[in-house]
């Protein structure tokens, strides 16, 4: 018997992207009704699949974890209350169907029964008729030997291994997988919830659950009221899921739904990109994370009795990491940090301030259009967090990056972009080489004026203040929408 699942769901179940089955959905592939879709339809555009690939679906994930440089995670089960709660619940389903089955069952016997009466008693032809159709129809019922549904085997897995969140009043949906909260699987999905500490003190992740049952998974001192408790309300971040859940949450659309903070973070790990350039991986305290949106910037500053320097930069990673935080930063004797940094003040473990964020150099907001990237120099880093989180939020459509370098050696994180093209058919890009960055945007706008497509694509232009100038102009006069284009200064 085929069954429906939603498209969150039954992209998870294979392995793909849920954008990659909206794309079939679109195109005519894969029909669906009501954002629902049957496992027989995959299994005709997947016909591959079989219960044996249930490891597929973890492999192609740790591929793209791995492309992203995320931490792999585990693939735990959640808890064991959780666990018995899922499993309870859907033996209570499976007791329902065949409780159901057997009132069938009988009703079939007694119509049977009824049909060979009346032909007995009436001779008429029809009715016999009828007597041999019910008797034909269950032998062949019966005496069927047709392979379970493996998707819907899986499914039946899957849905012992997680929980499927649907967020009002946004419709977005993400899976709570293991013993996770509800708060880091949202953000995992690449949503922008209203939170603070992470960590059960400040509230400021309450949302209200309208419908399904959740768990605390800490203790937590932030006080919710009777009358907040009486209306379904919770703290996602000390709470996990037990069932599928519908939620009422906040989440950030702009820049200025995100307020200023301000964190004392540890310098995690300090290493050479190339000679000029070195990544800062900074760590927040677990209880007080950076809450940002991708493509923004953060204000670092080391302060002491014996130094005192800050500098402003984008942040090269994923909010859906947000304790985890990159920076990419130039040797630059005019920039204070980062001659500092270059003169060795920063060391593992020291306290660097973070003050963060600002910047309007983020995703247009519930746009479906492809993405394009132009990029010069280190104007990669934002851009990098800005494909992360699309990748994180499975934004359909495709995306296309071409980064332009002043320095032979200047595709300083080359290797990655090999990683994301291999892990992902919907990315492609190009690495070029110039010798200023106007000769930069000359060619970076060159590479891609042609393109069909160029004028259904969101562009996003980061460089020094030569390239961003003169691609933002050329890409002007071409014709590109302004509302279509974001720039950021490096
Ligand atoms: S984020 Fe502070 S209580 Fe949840």
């Amino acid at each position: 018997m085929t069954q429906w699942l939603t498209i969150s769901r039954a992209a998870h179940l294979i392995g793909v992207a849920r954008a990659e089955l909206q794309r079939h959905v679109a195109g005519g592939l894969l029909p669906s009704h009501d954002g629902m879709v049957t496992t027989a339809d995959l299994l005709k555009l997947y016909p591959g699949l079989s219960l044996e690939d249930t490891g597929a679906f973890e492999h192609i994930t740790q591929i793209r974890e791995e492309a992203f440089g995320r931490r792999i995670r585990e693939r735990v089960l959640p808890n064991q209350e959780v666990l018995a709660q899922r499993l309870a619940a859907q033996s209570e389903e499976l007791e329902d169907v065949r409780r159901h089955l057997a009132h069938y069952h009988d009703l079939i016997e007694m119509l049977r029964e009824r049909i060979e009466q009346v032909a007995s008693a009436s001779a008429s032809a029809q009715v016999a008729e009828l007597g041999r159709f019910l008797d034909a129809g269950l032998a062949s019922v019966l005496g069927s030997e047709e392979p379970a549904d493996p998707l819907a085997v899986m499914d039946d897995v899957l849905r012992v291994m997680t929980a499927r969140v649907m967020v009002r009043p946004s419709g977005h949906e993400f899976l709570v997988e293991g013993s996770e909260t509800i708060l880091d699987a949202a953000l995992r999905a690449g949503l922008a919830p209203s939170y603070g500490c992470g960590n059960g003190n400040c509230g400021l992740c309450k949302a209200r659950i309208v419908s399904g049952q959740t768990q605390p998974s800490r203790q937590t001192d932030y006080p919710l009221s009777a009358a907040e408790r009486a209306q379904g309300y919770t703290l996602l971040c000390s709470h996990t899921a037990v069932s599928d859940l519908v939620i009422e949450m906040l989440e950030a659309t702009a820049p200025d739904d995100i307020p200023v903070q301000e964190i004392i973070a540890r310098v995690k790990s300090l290493t050479p990109l190339i000679a000029d350039i070195a990544l800062l991986h900074l760590q927040t305290p677990r209880s007080n994370r950076l809450r940002f949106l991708a493509g923004q910037r953060a204000t670092l500053s080391v302060s002491g009795s014996t130094q005192n320097f800050r500098g402003e930069y984008p942040i090269a990673s994923c909010p859906c990491d947000d304790r985890n935080l990159l920076f990419h930063i130039r040797r630059n004797e005019a920039d204070e940090f980062a001659r500092r940094l270059f003169a060795g003040a920063l060391r593992p473990n020291d306290a660097v301030s973070l003050f963060g964020p600002v910047g309007e150099f983020v995703l247009h907001k519930d746009s479906t259009r492809d993405l394009l990237f132009l990029v010069c120099d280190t104007g990669f880093a934002p851009v990098k967090s800005l494909f992360e989180h699309a990748i994180a939020a499975d934004l359909p459509g495709t995306v296309r990056l071409v980064w332009v370098a002043t320095r032979a050696d200047g595709h300083y994180l080359e290797n990655q972009c090999r990683a994301w093209a291999d892990a992902l058919e919907t990315f492609s890009y190009a690495l070029l080489t110039a010798p200023s960055p106007e000769v930069a945007a000359a060619a970076a706008v060159e590479r891609v004026l042609h393109d069909e497509d160029l004028m259904q694509r969101d562009v996003y232009v980061a460089g020094p203040a030569g390239f961003v100038e003169c691609a933002t102009l050329a890409l002007g006069a071409a014709g590109l929408p302004p509302a279509q284009l974001r720039h950021e200064l490096i």
